[in-house]
């Protein structure tokens, strides 16, 4: 089965497969659609992970299903533009460069569900990026686990991933019930919502009562913040998400208008960012252009950056929204993020974000002051 060159990275990935199987108790593999794989950026995986892939690429790495990155550390094709220093950039193509040898499509994005990479309600997937993983599981309904870098990548190459966790239809169901008490009216009101909770709720799975309305940019950012504070790679919402399915023992906490002001000014160093970044996870044409609409009418008072994938990029530049962006003083920035590109080699000090994710990971990953609120508040401090 795994013969020649092209077998030895085969043999390889199928050994990881089969160990994390055996830990964790899977009867079998099952065959997966697509794979995202993280371990993109050439900040997180320095030249160990670079080496990693270029090894495997020596030893005929080749994917088997639809398989695309989670962001990298820059835009590929704005990066002198961004100011990224010229030896992480080097080290980023070359990152970039293996994965495609082994035909992965350059997608760099942790919002694939904006442009078309939808898997459906039941359908198998390997995903690794945790807020990815929480909107597929939770918004679309498919069944990943949350995957490290070499497994996402050895399903990648083998076709298929061990069959336990959140593929099993039995492990998926809340065991904590949220009250939800307060208006959500905004999406910063939903990331902060999300820091709270995940900071409670752990690795527990959450089921929320209560929300009236969430569109997905708003759910994609409760998922996210959820599985930066806590590591939940599964929510509900009721009479929102596909499934819900709670235990009856589910342990039943609130969330009330007071926490979630308290969470906002807990994420809130009260500073006027140098940077705001938007976009975390990936925003949607729509979000884009609602802010281009926003800022032409007034301009902001600091740089910022609309972060996203490169074809709804594509599409912005086609409408008109960058050009509106770019016009107030900002950029839309495709295949990168605020976390995961060398922020804190670039001279910024505060970085201002609505997403409860990257106001966990931008004082860590890039050593940033996070200046958290909605866009009208951080974009005109
Ligand atoms: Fe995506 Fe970067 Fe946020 S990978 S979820 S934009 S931290």
């Amino acid at each position: 089965m795994f013969d020649g060159e092209a077998g030895e990275a085969a043999r390889q990935s199928m050994e990881i497969l089969a160990a994390l199987g055996k830990i964790y108790g899977a009867e079998k593999m099952v065959p997966v659609s697509s794979v995202q794989v993280s371990g993109v950026s050439y900040k997180t995986i320095g030249r160990a992970g670079l080496e990693y892939l270029e090894d495997l690429v020596s030893k005929g790495a080749r994917v088997k299903v639809d398989t695309f990155l989670n962001p990298a550390g820059m835009d590929r094709e704005q990066w002198r533009e961004m100011r990224i220093p010229e030896d992480f950039a080097g080290q980023q193509l070359a990152v970039l460069e293996a994965y495609a040898k082994m035909g992965i499509a350059k997608t760099c994005t942790c919002a694939p569900y904006f442009v078309g990479i939808r898997p459906k309600k039941g359908e198998h997937i390997a995903w690794a990026e945790s807020s990815a993983v929480a909107f597929a599981n939770s918004v679309l309904g498919a069944r990943t686990n949350r995957e490290g870098g070499p497994s996402a990548l050895a399903a990648a190459i083998c076709g298929v991933t061990p069959y336990y966790g959140l593929h099993l239809e039995e492990n998926r169901i809340a065991n904590v019930l949220v009250d939800v008490r307060c208006e959500l009216k905004s999406v910063g009101d939903f990331g902060a919502l999300g820091w709270a909770i995940g900071k409670k709720v752990k690795r527990k799975y959450p089921a929320f009562t209560g929300v009236d309305a969430a569109d997905e940019p708003r759910l994609k950012v409760l998922g996210a913040s959820m599985a930066a504070t806590g590591s939940v790679p599964l929510f509900f919402v009721e009479n929102i998400t596909p499934e819900w399915k709670v235990a009856d023992d589910a342990e039943r906490i609130t969330f009330t208008e007071e926490e979630l002001k308290d969470a906002k000014g807990n994420m809130d160093e009260g500073q006027k960012p140098d940077l705001v970044t938007i976009g975390c996870p990936h925003a949607s044409l729509d979000e884009i252009k609602q802010v281009a609409e926003m800022v032409a009418e007034k301009k902001p008072t600091c740089e910022f950056w609309v972060c996203t994938a490169r074809k709804t990029k594509e599409e912005a530049d086609r409408l008109g929204y960058s050009e509106k962006i770019s016009a107030a003083g900002g950029r839309v920035v495709a295949d990168t993020c605020m976390v995961v590109c060398p922020l804190e080699r670039m001279g910024y000090v505060t970085t201002g974000t609505n997403s409860g994710k990257a106001a966990v990971y931008l004082p860590n990953l890039c050593k940033q002051k996070v200046a958290f609120g909605d866009l009208e508040d951080i974009l005109y401090r």
